[in-house]
């Protein structure tokens, strides 16, 4: 057996103290988005999002963070997936970052709701020709006998729309994830990690209270 017991490490990178903290969590989601991004170079946007299963057990993956702003958090995916399902049945959902450059964790419980179909069509024409046609190609968590299969596929339609618009189909769209709390978890030395976590209150405004580490 592999004894990882000694496998750690010491968090000095940063801080969250109160008096840097701006009133809603959005502001301050930008702020650390950005100083990550401009200094590493890892997908800053790479978020896990755990959902409810119908099966009743929790799981998570990773999915791209595509537009963030006051309404929410929004990815794009398979609304047949076992994750889109999911949603579907229980739109309680979890997104969370490990910004492991700068020791930082955000994690977001919000409710998620399918983007307007407009919005889905324009994300989608944005994309290269061959994500559009991967879109295409999968039914997302089914089975398939063979890779070889997903490739046949792929050529067939490769044919079919060759010099043609591709067009968004109607099972693959984004969801908008709207935030009821967003904890901010900032590494820092002894263990006495800083946990900043806002609470969206009934007049909107975000109630903030610091949490033990
Ligand atoms: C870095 C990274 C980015 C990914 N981005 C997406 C994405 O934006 N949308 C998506 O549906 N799957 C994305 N995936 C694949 C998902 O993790 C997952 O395998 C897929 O969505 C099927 O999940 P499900 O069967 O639980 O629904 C990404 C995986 C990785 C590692």
């Amino acid at each position: 057996m592999e004894d990882l017991s000694d496998y750690r490490k010491s968090y000095d990178k940063n801080e969250l103290i109160e008096t840097n903290i701006p009133e809603d969590p959005i502001s301050l989601f930008q702020k650390w988005f950005h100083e990550v991004d401009e200094s590493s170079d890892q997908e800053t946007n790479a978020m896990t999002v755990s959902t409810v299963g119908l099966d009743g057990f929790p799981k998570a993956r990773v999915v791209l963070l595509k537009r963030y702003n006051e309404d929410g958090f929004v990815f794009y995916t398979n609304y047949e997936s076992e994750k889109g399902k999911a949603i579907v049945a229980n739109p309680h959902i979890c997104l969370s970052f490990f910004w492991q450059t700068h020791e930082r964790q955000v994690i977001i419980k919000g409710i998620a709701e399918k983007v307007s179909p407009n919005m889905s069509d324009g994300y989608f024409e944005s994309r290269p020709d061959g994500s559009k046609l991967g879109a295409l190609v999968s039914n997302q968590s089914e089975i398939v006998a063979s890779r070889e299969v997903l490739e046949n596929r792929l050529s067939q339609l490769e044919q079919e729309f060759a010099g043609k618009e591709i067009p968004r189909p109607d099972f693959w769209g984004g969801f908008l994830v709207k935030p009821i709390s967003i904890e901010f978890w900032q590494g820092r030395p002894n263990r006495l990690h800083d946990r900043i976590r806002f609470i969206l209150q009934e007049d909107f405004t975000w109630k903030i209270d610091r949490l033990q580490p």
